[in-house]
């Protein structure tokens, strides 16, 4: 299968202002693309919080929610109390436009992402936002930084932001620090018909 062009820009954007204007410019087709190359990373995020959260009332935070594909992958695993959030108003938009998936949808700003108080939600996903060119590796001691005791952070990390240590090491880090344990840890297809893997990794707040 020919990658669609708009991988190769969004794999080649270093910037904020790139990035934005890549989902800016994708948005009307993102679902359609992704799901053209079988992208399953929202599916086993929401498989792997299933397995580690029995209530499904538990009150959730999609962190970069897009168009809401990662919602409705929450809401077919069960879960049924999801506030998304998301920086590009373009992609908010067509996540708006999804009906019963979220409970409430904020755009937020890349300055302050996390504008709530700790505890606010019980556990937080990040399904393909946690890359090169998108959040950075220190966006996973932000959000455990917003979980209480027990809270989990389920994220996908994909083949390309493997290669960059800070992304793994950051994960290390905070369960050598006792900051966290992990408590799930998957790698897998991400988007199998251009070959491309994902770790999915679940983080028990200490
Ligand atoms: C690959 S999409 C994933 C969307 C959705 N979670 C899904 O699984 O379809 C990545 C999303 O991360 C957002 N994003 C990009 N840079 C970001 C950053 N620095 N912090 C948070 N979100 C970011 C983009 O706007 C985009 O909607």
């Amino acid at each position: 299968m020919t990658e669609n062009p708009f991988f190769k820009r969004v794999y080649n954007s270093h910037t904020p202002e790139e990035i934005m204007a890549v989902y800016d410019d994708w948005a009307d087709e993102y679902d359609e693309t992704v799901l053209a190359h079988g992208y399953v990373t929202p599916k086993r995020c929401a498989d792997a919080l299933a397995s580690l959260e029995d209530d499904r009332s538990a009150r959730l935070l999609d962190i970069g929610c897009g168009t809401g594909i990662s919602g409705m992958a929450l809401r077919s695993a069960g879960f049924t109390t999801i506030d998304g959030s998301e920086v590009n108003a373009r992609m908010l938009e067509k996540a708006r436009s999804r009906q019963g998936i979220y409970s409430a949808m904020h755009l937020v700003s890349l300055d302050n992402p996390f504008d709530f108080a700790i505890g606010t939600y019980r556990h937080m996903t990040a399904m393909g936002v946690i890359a090169t060119g998108h959040a950075p590796a220190s966006t996973i001691r932000a959000i455990l930084a917003k979980l209480e005791a027990g809270g989990l952070l389920v994220f996908s990390l994909n083949d390309h932001t493997l290669e960059f240590a800070e992304y793994p090491d950051t994960v290390d880090a905070v369960v050598a620090e006792n900051i966290a344990e992990l408590a799930f840890d998957e790698y897998g297809d991400h988007m199998p018909m251009i070959g491309l893997n994902s770790r999915i990794i679940a983080l028990r707040k200490i």
